[in-house]
Formats: structure tokens, sequence, C-alpha cells
């Protein structure tokens, strides 16, 4: 007879929708996901919530939620997010996250809110901000990580403390209600500043420097091209130096080291150019992108797919998280 397998360590993250995703969300987060599917009890959802504590206000926000969530999760599907392995599903669907913010906010000081350094920095510089719903925001993102006792969460440096805060919330609950009933979760850092931008910032939609996983081949060829380089290197004559040039961190990601030492020499030595320089990266990241394009038009041509896979997630997602709250519940004398 065979023994059953042991229950995978439960993994969990979310992205708020911010529409198609980008080459550094990939390399930056989406990557990481489609490795810990395979070794992991996954969950990955969608936080539109968490998305509606900053836009609120604006019609046009209002009316591209839902294009966002769905071009996202296409995205994700896209990069290989498989929907058999992992649990894909939209926060808006599951009210029993909203019922664990609401319990946890019980035994949650608000002053630990008050000093999440991203609260005082966001509303200093946005006044609107100062709603109760933005206060709240890691207490719900506690509730999202806590409802499915999950072991890991992937994340970038700029949510750790959200982690962190996490923890501190599972720790005073259990120590209130039921010792060990919340386990505290683990930050699993993703290194996103890998990738940079095309100007050698962050990459980011805002910024305007992104590669969008499902730009057509031509634009990314455009956008590399067009790509500033070692301010120094004026002329085609003129010698570079990688060390000074916003293309080369792509390579790091995109080029093996036999080529970039010859790319090196090449720049260096003025024998190459730099479109000749961009060529092979363009190449490297249109090659990336192409399975990415063949998946994510298989889903746009039957959407219906992509809100079944959702449906699908959200029932299994369910069924964790209401077993939680029926401990959390009695934990806190509301088994009735
Ligand atoms: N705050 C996260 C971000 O902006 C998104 C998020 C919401 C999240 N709930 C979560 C991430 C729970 C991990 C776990 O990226
Ligand atoms: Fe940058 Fe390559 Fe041009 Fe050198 S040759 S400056 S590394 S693009």
């Amino acid at each position: 007879m065979m023994t059953p397998p042991l229950p995978r360590p439960r993994v969990l993250s979310g992205m708020r929708p911010t529409g198609a995703l980008h080459l550094g969300h990939y390399h930056g987060a989406l990557k990481n996901w489609v490795a810990l599917q395979a070794t992991h009890d996954c969950f990955f959802f969608v936080a539109d919530w968490h998305a509606l504590t900053t836009q609120f206000q604006d019609r046009q926000d209002r009316q591209s939620i839902e294009r966002n969530v769905y071009d996202m999760v296409v995205d994700w599907l896209a990069a290989g997010i498989d929907p058999e392995q992992a649990t894909l599903f939209i926060q808006s669907r599951m009210p029993e996250h909203a019922e664990l913010f609401t319990l946890l906010a019980m035994s949650t000081p608000s002053s630990w809110l008050e000093r999440v350094p991203s609260y005082k920095d966001q509303v200093g510089k946005h006044p609107e901000l100062a709603t109760f719903g933005f206060l709240g925001y890691p207490l719900l993102q506690a509730a999202d990580i806590l409802i499915y006792k999950a072991q890991f969460v992937p994340v970038g440096e700029d949510q750790t403390a959200h982690v962190e805060l996490t923890r501190e919330v599972a720790r005073r609950f259990n120590r209130i209600y039921s010792p060990d009933l919340l386990p505290e979760p683990q930050a699993l850092l993703t290194d996103t500043s890998r990738l940079p931008g095309l100007d050698g910032q962050k990459m980011s939609k805002s910024l305007g420097n992104a590669i969008a996983m499902r730009d057509a081949p031509e634009v990314v060829e455009t956008k590399v091209r067009t790509m500033p380089t070692d301010p120094q290197r004026v002329r085609r004559t003129d010698p570079g130096d990688p060390a000074r040039c916003p293309v080369w961190p792509l390579h790091l990601v995109y080029t093996d080291a036999a080529t970039r030492i010859d790319l090196e020499t090449g720049c260096k030595t003025a024998a190459i150019g730099c479109l000749d320089c961009k060529q092979p990266l363009i190449e490297a990241i249109q090659r990336e992108q192409a399975p990415w394009r063949e998946r994510a038009n298989a889903y746009l041509a039957n959407p219906k797919q992509v809100h079944w896979i959702v449906e699908v997630g959200a029932e299994r997602a369910r069924a964790v998280a209401r077993k939680t709250l029926k401990e959390v519940r009695s934990a806190m004398g509301l088994a009735y």
C-alpha cells in the first residue's frame, strides 16, 4: 500500500491588480511562484480590496479594476502558474478574509497600524489616504495570510514590515485566545531589484520604463534599441564601460557568462557598437516571451476559462478559510 504524501508546506502571496505585468514582476515574483508551486501548497490571489485602499476616488480607476484583475491573472497563467497545482483566486470573492480581519481587529492595538512606516509616509504625501481602510491595510494583509495558516509568504523587501506585523498580530491573538492557533508566517524574501527598467531605475509601469510581459516583439526591439547606454560612449568609436550602462544589468539576467565576456571586451575596446550589444538581449527577451504569448492568447480566446479557474480556486481556498474561521470563532467564544 502506498503511504499518503506528506502535506506540502503552505505558501501564500498576493498582488494588487495593476493590470498587465512587466518583466520586473516576472523576475521579481512570478518566476519564484512558478518554482514554488511544484514543491509547496501554493495560494496566489488578486488583492483587489488592497487596491481599493489607494484607488477609489477616480471613476477611471473603478472602471479599470475588473480589466486589471483579469489581465493580471492571464499574465500569471502565461508565466506558467498552473491552476492544477496552485490555488488562484480573487480576494473580494472571499468575505471570510473580511471576517477574520474584523475578529483580529479586536486584539490589535491601533498604534501598531499607525506606526507602520509606509502608513505615515504615504499619508504625509497624500492626505486623502487618511482613511480607515488604508490604516487597516496591513491588518487585512495579516488576515489574508493567517486565514490559510501559511508558513511562507514570498514578497519583496517593501512587504517585510507587513509580514512582521502579521507575526505580532498572530502572537498576540494566540496569547489572548488560544495558544498556537495561528502560526506565525515567515517572509520568503525575493530580490526585486535585479531587473531595472529601460532607464536604469526600478522597472515600474508608472515610470514608463517597463517592458510588459506581453509587449509585441517589435515593441521590445524599439524599447531596447532606444535605451540610453554609457553616457561617456558618445560616438561609436568611444570605448565604453558596462559598469556605467543601464543595458548591462539586463544582460546579467538574460545573457550567459561567456557571451557577456565578449560583449564587455567589445564595449571597452569599441570593437562593437551599442546596437550590436543590444541585439542578443532583444532576442533573449523575445525568446522568453514567446511561450507566455502563446499561453496568454489561448486564455484570451477563452475568457470563461479564466473566470472558471478563479472560481474553482475560490472554492478550494474557502474550504481552508472556513476551517480556520471556525477555530477562531470558537476560541473567541463565538461558537454558537
Ligand atoms: N500588500 C501586497 C503588495 O502590495 C499585496 C498583498 C495583499 C499580499 N495581501 C497579501 C502579499 C498577503 C502577500 C500576502 O504587494
Ligand atoms: Fe552599454 Fe553595451 Fe553600449 Fe557598452 S556596448 S555602452 S554595455 S550597450
